[in-house]
């Protein structure tokens, strides 16, 4: 087999999701020569499923410091303030940035943009596009004016084998049978890790291949206790196992009802507290589901879930839609300053891929479409300012990453799901794959339980462990004070 082809970039881009293209467009747009690497058809990346919108403070009657009370409430005590600040200041010109390539959101009766409302916000706060279908809206968008940028060349269905590493500064990507793309600057955008959890709403791709790419390379990792359970996913229904129901379907007004057919929860409540409830209810009661109200709701809004559960024999206008928690978002990652910079020199993470620490220990709805974009433009341009790299040698052999097993995923379920405890953790500690041993490992040092991680054995809130984050830069985690 001969040397493999080599791509000269300015930026390479791992992933295709909202944050990739936005990064890889802000780059393009900028003049420079951008590779974009992408494992699916760009399709069918996480962004492509998502039903949420993009939060921003755009109404009348909200602010950024409303947004940014918020995003601090839902996340526990752990939200790192300086990363918050820049989404909820920057959001709402973000918004304006994606109409002007042309996303077209959803409008009122007036033609101003509809807000919708979901858990957690005290304002109507999130901005939609063909009512459940924004992923889709936006990342098809983005991608159509992506290709039609001179200089962007971008890579369907190739997948990143390893990190092109020299003198200790990354210099592009070497694919599995693809081309080495050589770069000043490299962007992981390859989204999170949820579908590690045998329950998930995530596309099966998300195992967190950017992280270990990332790790492999010397970077550090963060906050990989957190993994946001989703309350509202179809459960018990052949072939929708985890299809999610959006949360802006309670934002509109429906209900969560126990097997008593009682209301248990504000359904509106950051969604930590629901889910925690969900599984409370769940477990008393002995039954595999809640079930999910929405007969009231204006279905005409929401189209795609609406189609889907009817497809699945389910008539949402005149049924109840039985819903549990599902792996839906990876609140950690890897650690990147406010430009999406790592500590590994050329080496740039963002979107579900990045921890800046503005999600804390439970996001809040909406906020990850919106860090996609206001982080990605932020990594591109720091990107375009490392240095070109010199003369290439060979590239080097690339060492794959490990797939996990179906033995993984169920013991992800099992022993780190919504409620854990040591003897699970240490169990999983056994696991063969890389990122379960870290989930495993920062579960275990974080002895108390807060947001979406909730230890048996240890139920109260450590407050001398708020603004601590566990981070990993070799096998160990240890915690560090994050403002
Ligand atoms: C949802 O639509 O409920 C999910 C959106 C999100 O995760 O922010």
């Amino acid at each position: 087999m001969g040397a493999p082809e080599r791509i000269d970039a300015d930026v390479a881009v791992v992933g295709a999701g909202v944050a990739g293209l936005y990064a890889a467009l802000t780059a393009a747009e900028a003049g420079a020569r951008v590779a974009v690497i992408s494992a699916t058809p760009l399709a069918q990346t996480a962004s492509y499923w998502a039903q949420g919108g993009l939060a921003a403070a755009l109404a009348m009657n909200d602010s950024p410091q409303l947004h940014l009370e918020d995003t601090e409430a839902a996340g526990r005590g752990l939200v790192r303030r300086s990363a918050a600040e820049v989404l909820t200041n920057e959001a709402p010109e973000m918004i304006l940035a994606l109409q002007r390539k042309g996303v077209a959101f959803d409008a009122d009766r007036y033609g101003n943009l509809a807000l919708g409302l979901e858990g957690g916000h005290s304002r109507r706060r999130i901005v939609h596009a063909g009512g459940s279908a924004t992923g889709r809206r936006v990342a098809r968008q983005l991608s159509a004016v992506l290709v039609a940028q001179p200089g962007v060349r971008v890579l369907e269905t190739t997948r990143a084998a390893d990190l092109w590493i020299e003198d200790g500064r990354v210099t592009g990507v070497l694919c599995e049978d693809g081309p080495a793309v050589r770069a000043r600057g490299t962007i992981i955008a390859a989204g999170g890790a949820a579908a590690l959890w045998r329950r998930t709403t995530n596309p099966p791709g998300s195992l967190g291949i950017g992280l270990l790419l990332a790790q492999r390379a010397g970077a550090a990792i963060a906050d990989l206790e957190f993994v946001q359970f989703h309350p509202t996913a179809v459960t018990g229904i052949p072939g929708r196992e985890g299809f999610l129901v959006t949360e802006a379907i309670r934002g509109e007004g429906a209900t969560l009802h126990g097997p008593d057919g009682e209301r248990f929860v504000e359904e509106l409540a950051p969604r930590d507290e629901v889910s925690r409830r969900m599984w409370e209810v769940m477990s008393e009661s002995g039954t595999p589901s809640v079930r999910l109200d929405m007969r009231q709701v204006d279905a005409t809004r929401f189209p795609n879930v609406v189609e889907a559960l009817r497809d699945s024999g389910l008539d949402p206008a005149t049924e109840l839609i039985p819903v549990a928690p599902a792996a839906h978002y990876v609140m950690g990652g890897i650690v990147t300053d406010l430009h999406g910079s790592t500590n590994v020199p050329g080496l740039y993470a963002i979107g579900e891929s990045a921890c800046t620490g503005l999600h804390g220990a439970n996001r809040l709805a909406s906020n990850s479409l919106s860090e996609c974009a206001v982080f990605g433009a932020r990594a591109a341009r720091a990107a375009l300012d490392e240095p070109t790299p010199g003369p290439a040698g060979e590239p080097p052999a690339a060492q794959p990453i490990v797939v996990p097993a179906r033995d993984t995923q169920e013991a992800m379920w099992r022993d780190a799901g919504l409620v854990r405890d040591r003897e699970g953790l240490e169990r999983l500690l056994g696991d063969s794959h890389p990122l379960a041993r870290l989930v495993a490992r920062c579960a275990l040092m974080r002895e108390e339980s807060r947001g979406s991680h909730i230890r048996r054995d240890f139920p109260e809130t450590d407050p001398a462990l708020d603004l601590h984050h566990a981070v990993v830069t070799g096998d160990a985690p240890e915690f560090q004070l994050w403002r």
